[in-house]
């Protein structure tokens, strides 16, 4: 055995152990790839969910809400308002009235502003927002009240 720690002996440590690292991380990568087909809900990616996100981008509601925890934390997480408000059988009602309700105005709560969208506009951001629900995310959020 070696007396010395020598300049080789620590270069192999750090090739190798770079090495065994990428490796671990390209595998995990392929992985991820293989299984986003069964769990990304591409089957219900329709017009109006690309529609519902385009308006979800140019309005911006991502400056305030977070989606599947990226985005600003002002207001609450939208990655499982769908579960939250109703599911399949009230979450339109209810995302339509909130949406046409807007600025509630009651003093000491945080404000949402009114967008002023069309009933079809509407329609298409809730088909986006249910969308984004049935993504298979590990159950992530982990509350429901996000
Ligand atoms: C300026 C910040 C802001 C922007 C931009 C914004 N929101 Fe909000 N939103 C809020 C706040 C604050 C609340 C919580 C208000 C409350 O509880 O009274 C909220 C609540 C909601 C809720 C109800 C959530 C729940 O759990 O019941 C929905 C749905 C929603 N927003 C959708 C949107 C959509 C869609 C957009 C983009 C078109 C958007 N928001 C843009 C601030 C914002």
């Amino acid at each position: 055995m070696a007396e010395r720690f020598t300049k080789s002996m620590a270069r192999n440590m750090y090739m190798g152990g770079s090495l065994f690292f990428i490796l671990i991380f390209v595998g995990l990568t392929m992985d991820t790839v293989r299984q986003m087909p069964d769990r990304d809900n591409r089957e219900n990616l329709t017009e109006a969910v690309a529609h519902g996100k385009k308006l979800w981008e140019d309005n911006n509601c991502v400056g305030c809400h977070s989606l599947l925890g990226e985005g600003a934390y002002f207001a609450p997480e939208l990655g499982n308002v769908f579960q939250r408000r109703g599911g399949d059988v009230a979450f339109k009602a209810f995302f339509k009235g909130w949406m046409n309700a807007q600025p509630l105005g009651i003093p000491g709560r945080r404000a949402m502003p009114q967008f002023n969208l069309s009933d079809e506009d509407l329609d298409a951001l809730a088909d986006f927002l249910e969308y984004a629900s049935k993504i298979n995310t590990n159950g992530w959020p982990p509350n429901i009240e996000g």
